[in-house]
């Protein structure tokens, strides 16, 4: 019988899974049975980590414990500072990121045993850990100083203060909050995959998470969102949005930035939320320029995705590059922003795969040559 190829392992369920649920037809997302726009809407980030990795959200002394857990490990082993130093100026952040997190194993006393309670203990410090390197990484490279975490701020804040080296606003920090709990989780994606596939070979979790970072950074995936800015820079204004639309929709291999997912034929959920929040941010900044473009880019997409019959809607990173942009943030940032959070959600299911594990090892059908003589070097 001919084997069935399921290209980019479309339609492949790969395992059970407790942490979360996307309904793609719905536009609906659950992290272990809450609504996402509820948990945007009303949790911090570290009650969502701390969701993600048990069974439910933390009782106010459960979380107390997880943020004193958290607190010893925001600092980052001075070597890696030191590294970003000497990276050459052009160095991109999720490269920088990426690096740092394999030579975050060197610096740990036992990163290989794969037992719950070390892999948990490893999560803790990379949670803790992943704000401090790319906000110390965007420092060194404009010649500043990276700035110790404050440990009475939250990880959004932190990440905040550890960028600007100023106390952020309520009002910022809960952004950062909302956008760090849109982020933290979506079921089998590319990078999660990989932590998933890398961690099934019981290696360890460093070597998990630097693959999965080096997933998460293509355009396709997490990287997304730096395309989307770059993309919103170069057109340069509302009136040019919809020329640039239709030259990319004249190839059909042609892709707007931004558009289109896997798994969702509806409007993902997270887009809807950080529209909101989008549109709040340039009422209250003044700066509706990123907004505005947005807006124009997602009715003509909507308007040439209907007259060729896709459902193609605009994803997590789409708006998320105007919040980003509105914020301050460089657009090269916006990628390991989104690790920043996600590296909950990989540590979630590294713990479910490492609690039942089995090798993944799937095949290719193959179609090269068969039956080939082998010819001495002399004779080729
Ligand atoms: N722009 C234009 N057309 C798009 C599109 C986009 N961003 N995304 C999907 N489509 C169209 C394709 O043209 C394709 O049409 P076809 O069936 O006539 O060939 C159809 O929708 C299905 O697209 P396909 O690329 O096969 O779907 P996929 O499941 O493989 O791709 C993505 C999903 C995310 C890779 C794809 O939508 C994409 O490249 N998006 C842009 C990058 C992005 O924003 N990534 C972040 C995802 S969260």
């Amino acid at each position: 019988m001919e084997p069935t190829i399921n290209r980019g392992l479309d339609g492949i369920y790969i395992d059970t899974s407790q942490v979360c649920h996307i309904d793609g037809q719905r536009g609906e997302l659950i992290y272990r049975g809450y609504d996402i726009r509820e948990l945007a809407n009303k949790a911090s980030y570290e009650e969502v980590a701390y969701l993600l990795w048990h069974d439910d959200l933390p009782t106010r002394t459960q979380l107390e414990t997880f943020r004193q857990q958290l607190r010893p490990h925001f600092a980052v082993p001075p070597e890696i500072l030191e590294h970003f130093r000497r990276c050459p100026l052009a160095t991109q952040p999720m490269h920088a990121l990426r690096s740092a997190v394999s030579m975050l194993a060197a610096y740990d006393d036992n990163p290989d045993e794969v037992s719950l309670n070390n892999v948990r203990r490893i999560g803790l410090k990379l949670v803790a850990q992943f704000p401090t390197i790319a906000a110390a990484f965007e420092r060194i490279r404009h010649g500043l100083a990276p700035v110790a975490a404050d440990p009475e701020l939250s990880i959004a804040g932190n990440f905040l203060y550890q960028l600007t080296g100023a106390k952020p606003t309520p009002a910022a920090t809960r952004v950062m909050d909302v956008a760090l709990v849109l982020h933290a989780e979506h079921g089998a994606n590319a990078s999660t995959f990989v932590a998933r596939a890398t961690a099934s070979t019981l290696t360890d979790v460093y070597s998990a998470i630097t693959a999965a970072v080096g997933s998460l950074k293509g355009p396709l995936h997490g990287g997304a969102n730096t395309e989307v800015m770059k993309a919103l820079e170069a057109i340069g204004s509302v009136d040019k949005i919809e020329r640039y639309v239709l030259d990319i929709l004249a190839d059909p291999k042609g892709r707007v930035m931004g558009f289109g997912h896997r798994v969702y034929r509806v409007l993902d959920p997270r887009a809807n939320v950080l529209r909101e929040v989008a549109e709040k941010l340039a009422e209250e900044s003044g700066e509706s320029k990123w907004f505005e473009m947005s807006l124009e880019m997602e009715r003509v997409m909507d308007r040439e995705m209907e007259k060729r019959g896709k459902q193609v809607k605009p994803n997590v990173d789409f708006f998320s590059a105007s919040v980003y942009r509105m914020l301050g943030f460089p657009a090269d940032m916006y990628t390991p922003i989104f690790a920043v959070a996600r590296i909950s959600g990989w540590m979630a299911h590294l713990l479910e795969q490492y609690a039942d594990n089995r090798l993944m090892r799937p095949q290719l059908v193959y179609q090269g040559p068969v039956g080939r003589r082998f010819k001495p070097i002399a004779e080729r």
